[in-house]
C-alpha cells in the first residue's frame, strides 16, 4: 500500500529541483503524476525516470490560462479525476529596488503570482466536486523583506495570501479542498546552485554548510512534506504555512 495510492496529482515545475523529487516520491507512493514544466524536455526526462505508466509529461507555462485548461483536461483524460495540485514552478530573479529592470519584476510576478493564482483556480475547478489537496510553494521570504530579492519576496507573500484565500473560498463554498503553503529556504536545487554560481549538476555532497552556522536542506526533504500534505495523513491540516529551513532564522543570540 502506498501513501497516495491511485491519487492523480499535478506537479508544476516537475522537471527540476523540488518538483522533480515531489514527482518521483508521489509516484513511488502510488500516485499517478502529471509532471508539467515550461521546459518540456526536463519534464519528459522525469516522467521517463518514473516510468511504468505512472507519469506523463506536459509542456506548461503556469502563467497562461489556456495552458492550465489543456493540462487539466489532458491529465484527467489520461488518469481520471485530479486529487492534488502542487504549485511548485517558480523563478528567482536577483536585483534591488534601484537596479532591477522592470521586465524582471514583471516576469517574477507573472510566474510566481499569476501562475499560482491560475494554479489555485484550476485546482479548485478540477476538484470542487470530489475534494482534494493543494500545496503551494511559498518561501521564508513570504514573511520577510529582502534587499536583493525584493521582487521574489513580494511574489511569495502573495503565494501565502492566496493560500489563505483558497481555504476561505472553499470553506464558504463547502468544497472539501485543503490548501497549505510550504516556506522553504536554502534547498539545494538548481535555483539555489545558480545563486551560488555553481553548475546545476554539482555533487550536493560536496557543498558544506556555512561556518557561520547556515545549514542547507535537500529537495527530497521538501518532497517528504509535500507527500504528507497531499496524503490523507494531513486530512485535518489546511491553511498551514510550514517552514523547512533548518531553523536558520531562529535568533540564537537572544
Ligand atoms: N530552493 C530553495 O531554497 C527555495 C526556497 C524557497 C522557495 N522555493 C520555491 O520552491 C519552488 C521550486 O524551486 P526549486 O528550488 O526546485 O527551483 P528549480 O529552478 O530547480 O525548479 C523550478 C522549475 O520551475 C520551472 N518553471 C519556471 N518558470 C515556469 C513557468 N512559467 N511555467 C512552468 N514552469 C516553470 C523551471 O523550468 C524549473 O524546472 C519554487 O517555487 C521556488 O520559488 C525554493
Amino acid at each position: 500500500m502506498g501513501r497516495v495510492d491511485n491519487r492523480v496529482v499535478v506537479v508544476t515545475g516537475g522537471g527540476s529541483g523540488c518538483g522533480r523529487e515531489d514527482s518521483i516520491l508521489l509516484a513511488k507512493e502510488g500516485a499517478k503524476v502529471i509532471v508539467t514544466d515550461i521546459d518540456h524536455e526536463a519534464a519528459m526526462a522525469v516522467a521517463a525516470e518514473i516510468g511504468g505508466g505512472k507519469a506523463i509529461a506536459l509542456q506548461h507555462n503556469i502563467s497562461k490560462d489556456e495552458d492550465w485548461v489543456r493540462v487539466m483536461k489532458t491529465g484527467q483524460d489520461a488518469f481520471g479525476p485530479i486529487n492534488g495540485v502542487v504549485n511548485n514552478a517558480g523563478v528567482l530573479l536577483m536585483g534591488d529596488f534601484e537596479s532591477m529592470p522592470f521586465a524582471d519584476w514583471q516576469r517574477t510576478q507573472e510566474t510566481n503570482v499569476t501562475g499560482y493564482y491560475l494554479g489555485c483556480k484550476h485546482a479548485i475547478l478540477a476538484m470542487k466536486e470530489h475534494g482534494g489537496a493543494i500545496v503551494n510553494m511559498a518561501s521564508i521570504l513570504s514573511t520577510l523583506g529582502s534587499a536583493n530579492y525584493f521582487a521574489y519576496a513580494a511574489s511569495k507573500a502573495a503565494v501565502a495570501s492566496l493560500t489563505g484565500s483558497v481555504v476561505a473560498h472553499c470553506k464558504q463554498a463547502g468544497y472539501k479542498i485543503r490548501c497549505n503553503a510550504i516556506q522553504p529556504d536554502g534547498i539545494l536545487t538548481p535555483m539555489v546552485l545558480k545563486q551560488m554560481n555553481l553548475p546545476r549538476d554539482t555533487d550536493l555532497k560536496m557543498i558544506k554548510d556555512s561556518p557561520m552556522g547556515y545549514r542547507f536542506c535537500y529537495p527530497h526533504e521538501v518532497a517528504n512534506l509535500v507527500l504528507f500534505l497531499i496524503s490523507d495523513e494531513a486530512a485535518s491540516i489546511s491553511n498551514a504555512r510550514i517552514s523547512i529551513d533548518n531553523g536558520n532564522y531562529a535568533l540564537s543570540e537572544f
